[in-house]
């Protein structure tokens, strides 16, 4: 059970689960994080620096699922960490989760997408929608990191425009018959159970899509294969394809028909979660780029004596400090059961974005080593770019971000 040493330690702390816009004003007032999320800050910080940052090179070059990583982590209560105990969670907020999330992603962001599937896509939807017994029976065994979840909506026809899911359920006696292909599914190789959207009804279009909970392997179920990704290549990506794939009739996840909403409602959750692992990404790389620049001596001085040099790494640490903010207030704003959807999109459109930039400037920094594999630099770059596209591209973001401001200016 992941009841586990982050539950244990913080504890000692004051109480963090309520009061989110107290801690917001706490964190302006002091310009420090409350000191429950401090000590998780650094224990996640000792932990990426102790077991994952001296291996995400080797993980990335074989393009190995760091199996031995990822049951420590579990341990640690880093995979279900806003589950409640009675279910095996750790019992922490979103904002805990987001700094969590952060320093793993540092320290391996192919580490940090396996979080945060498990955590935002897979757990979260079954969190909020799933019955008691639907939570017993699909949460606790993937809170320790003995099993792992995926979430399957995009198709090889359809991505961005998830309501026109193409993939389809039928009702026959006790059994729902599933058909068709989800693309570009993260964990895909090494889960056990997927929340999957299939449409029941084409006529009602998105109001006909429903969330089902599967096992794998599950008759019926074959993986594609492990796509041979640019970046967070020791996480597997792979095709479900379903044929005549059948599952119990109690499968359904929430209500029939309501899959579109529960897919719209994991994703406004999961983007502060790769908006945290897009910040753990740029940070590396800004880390990366200080101790180098530090260290190496050009025209009689170590470069961080130019100002050339002083300029990048200020502007980097800008944008990453006010990506961090946005990504912080999204998570305090969902912890205060407030609307965070607008929010979110801002926070993952401005980390992923950021990330990718300072990424791009490390290397500027680094010259010839931020392009060869002996520095993590071209590691982090990789790594950056997909943060812009999975889990609703920038683009997405945009749109959302303008609904919800428009929205607000008709009303
Ligand atoms: N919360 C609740 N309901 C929402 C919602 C939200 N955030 N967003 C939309 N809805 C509701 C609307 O209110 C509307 O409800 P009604 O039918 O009752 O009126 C309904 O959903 C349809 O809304 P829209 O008309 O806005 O829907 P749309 O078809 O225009 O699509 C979209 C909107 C924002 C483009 C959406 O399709 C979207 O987010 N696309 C991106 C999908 C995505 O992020 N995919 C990533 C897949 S996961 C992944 O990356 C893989 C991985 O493993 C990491």
């Amino acid at each position: 059970m992941a009841a586990s040493l982050l539950v244990r330690g913080c504890r000692r702390g004051p109480a963090i689960c309520s009061g989110s816009w107290r801690q917001l004003h706490t964190i302006y007032q002091s310009a420090e994080l409350p000191e429950t999320h401090q000590m998780l800050r650094q224990t996640c910080q000792d932990f990426a620096e102790k077991e994952l940052t001296p291996i995400a090179g080797q993980l990335d070059k074989e393009h190995r699922f760091p199996g031995t990583q990822i049951k420590k982590m579990g341990e640690l209560g880093l995979l279900a960490m806003d589950v409640p105990e009675e279910f095996g969670g750790a019992s922490l907020d979103y904002l805990a989760y987001a700094i969590a999330l952060e320093e793993i992603s540092r320290g391996c962001a192919s580490s940090g997408v396996i979080m945060s599937v498990n955590n935002s896509l897979y757990l979260g939807p079954i969190l909020k929608f799933g019955s008691k017994q639907q939570k017993q029976q699909w949460i606790s065994p993937f809170t320790s990191g003995d099993q792992i979840g995926c979430f399957a909506l995009s198709e090889p026809g359809n991505g961005s425009d998830a309501g026109a899911a193409s993939t389809t359920a039928r009702l026959d006696g006790d059994s729902w018959v599933l058909n068709g292909t989800k693309a570009w599914i993260t964990n895909a190789w090494e889960a056990s159970a997927a929340v999957v959207f299939a449409n029941h009804d084409k006529s009602l279009k998105h109001k006909g899509i429903t969330a089902f909970l599967v096992p794998m392997p599950t008759p019926g179920l074959s993986l594609g294969k492990k796509e041979d990704k640019m970046g967070i290549r020791a996480s597997s990506t792979a095709s479900l394809i379903f044929e005549d794939c059948r599952i119990p009739k109690d499968s359904v996840l929430g209500e029939m028909g309501m899959g579109f909403k529960i897919a719209m409602q994991t994703l406004d959750m999961g983007r502060i979660g790769i908006a945290a692992q897009a910040l753990g990404i740029a940070q590396a790389s800004l880390d990366c780029a200080v101790h180098y620049a530090e260290n190496r001596m050009a025209f009689g001085s170590p470069l961080t004596k130019l100002q050339n040099i002083q300029f990048k790494l200020a502007d980097m640490a800008l944008a990453l400090e006010s990506a961090r903010l946005l990504t912080w207030r999204a998570a305090m704003l969902k912890d205060n059961r407030k609307p965070f959807s607008k929010e979110a999109a801002m926070a993952k459109l401005a980390a992923s974005e950021a990330a990718t930039r300072i990424a791009h400037q490390a290397i500027q920094i680094l010259g010839g080593m931020g392009y060869v594999t002996e520095m993590p630099a071209e590691r982090h770059y990789r790594d950056a770019r997909i943060t812009e596209i999975y889990e609703g591209t920038s683009e997405i973001q945009r749109l959302v971000i303008a609904g919800h401001l428009l929205k607000s200016y008709r009303s």
